[in-house]
């Protein structure tokens, strides 16, 4: 699954073929958490996180972070490639972000009765996201992906909505990929198509006959343990397309690339608008909150929903991302991360190609990935970025990777040194 732990239809975990680092990193801090964790958390840990998924050596447990590095309970420290699987984008503790947070903290405490903040938040996305006339705000990346979907089925008064195959927009039961709990019912007005095929995508809609409230769509292919695809042109102007021709409702899931790739809207460089836009993860550089932006003729829609969370209208996250956006903005980050993942992408072919090893390096480079595609892909992918770690990188072996403006260009050097290290050591294992 997307963002989950275990990849869909993977091979069970190969990490026993790399029997080599957990004897090498000192572990015994995480060893005793695990303990205690597996007699009171469900597994031992929930969730996309947990780590038996992982290579062994993966720590389960962290204890600190930084700029852009992150520590685990037994004190090693990594290059984190994952920020926090994307919500960080200004680095770990960014003394302008949590000033932010903290200063509108002090003021409020946690008082949950709506701030201004709100109306100064929505009105900066108004004012960045191209489509965007109002906004709206919750927690979770999936607050905001039921959000939109809610609002469209208002707006409409139709049931169906389309997404692609893999695409994942959440673990809310509609959307989720694990099947377990999940009754045909809660899925029942969803049908797939596959990314980038017209075919499969016009079958879709013809399934969904006069009942098309919507179609959601990530920004480009990003589904695990494959490569990243940019989305067909000709594919998104035909969504867009049939959106206009049906009266459904285009939702954008900008959640994952969301102001990494572009602060106006991920299919703004492309010229197509979505009539709804979901965010969450880096706006607001890790503290928790989400939005869903949309065009002037859903508001109605949008305040006729019962949408709402205890924690949603907490202005000190509001006060942080409205610094976090500032701050991007003004040091032009798009253009940052894009130079940093360009350097660590074109590294990563050399080393691939020098040790002899065949890769797709692929995705926008602020969120880049790399695949193996010879021998057992993913047992390679396990081990290299085990060996990675264990030379202080964190790359994840079956998930994008993301990057922010504290990775410097000295810091993607050391990344790339710790992965010419982890090619050496798997060619010596493989080879
Ligand atoms: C594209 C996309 N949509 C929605 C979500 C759900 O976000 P969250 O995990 O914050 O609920 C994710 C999470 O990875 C995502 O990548």
């Amino acid at each position: 699954m997307d963002h989950a732990g275990a990849p869909v239809g993977a091979p069970s975990r190969p990490q026993t073929r790399n029997p080599v680092r957990a004897a090498d990193l000192p572990n015994t801090v995480d060893l005793a958490w695990r303990e205690r964790a597996g007699r009171v958390l469900p597994g031992g840990m929930y969730g996309h996180i947990k780590a038996p998924n992982y290579p062994e050596g993966f720590p389960q447990f962290y204890s600190r972070s930084s700029g852009s590095r992150v520590w685990d309970v037994d004190g090693n420290e990594a290059i984190d490639l994952m920020c926090s699987w994307g919500p960080m984008i200004l680095g770990y503790n960014n003394p302008i972000i949590d000033d932010a947070y903290r200063s509108e903290l002090a003021n409020r405490g946690l008082a949950y009765g709506p701030s201004p903040k709100s109306v100064e938040l929505a009105e900066k996305f108004v004012d960045l996201v191209e489509h965007a006339d109002w906004a709206m705000f919750g927690k979770n990346g999936g607050d905001a992906t039921t959000v939109a979907t809610t609002i469209a089925r208002a707006a409409t008064g139709r049931s169906k909505v389309l997404k692609a195959r893999r695409s994942y927009h959440g673990s809310t039961p509609w959307y989720t990929p694990g099947p377990a709990g999940i009754t045909a019912e809660d899925r029942a007005n969803i049908i797939e198509f596959t990314y980038n095929d017209l075919v499969s995508l016009e079958e879709a809609v013809a399934l969904a006959g006069e009942d098309l409230a919507a179609i959601i769509i990530t920004p480009h292919r990003h589904e695990t343990e494959n490569d990243q695809i940019a989305v067909d042109l000709a594919f998104a102007r035909t969504i867009r397309k049939i959106c206009d021709e049906k009266s459904a409702v285009l939702i954008l899931d900008d959640v994952r690339s969301g102001f990494r790739v572009s602060v106006k809207g991920s299919w703004e460089p492309l010229g197509i608008s979505p009539d709804l836009s979901c965010y969450s993860k880096c706006i607001a550089n890790g503290y928790p909150l989400s939005a869903v932006a949309g065009i002037e003729s859903l508001a109605d829609a949008a305040s006729s929903i019962y949408a709402t969370g205890s924690f949603w209208y907490g202005s000190a996250e509001m006060a942080a991302s409205i610094a976090c956006l500032d701050a991007m903005v003004e040091m032009d980050a798009t253009s940052v991360m894009k130079a940093r993942g360009e350097q660590l992408m074109n590294g990563l072919r050399e080393q691939a190609a020098s040790h002899g090893f065949s890769v797709v390096v692929s995705g926008p480079p602020a969120m880049p990935f790399m695949r193996f595609t010879d021998g057992k892909p993913l047992d390679y992918a396990y081990i290299w970025s085990a060996e990675a770690l264990r030379r202080g990188a964190l790359f994840h072996p079956f998930h994008n990777w993301f990057l922010s403006t504290a990775h410097t260009s000295d810091d993607i050097d050391r990344a790339l040194d710790a992965s010419d290290g982890a090619f050496g050591y798997l060619s010596l294992r493989v080879g």
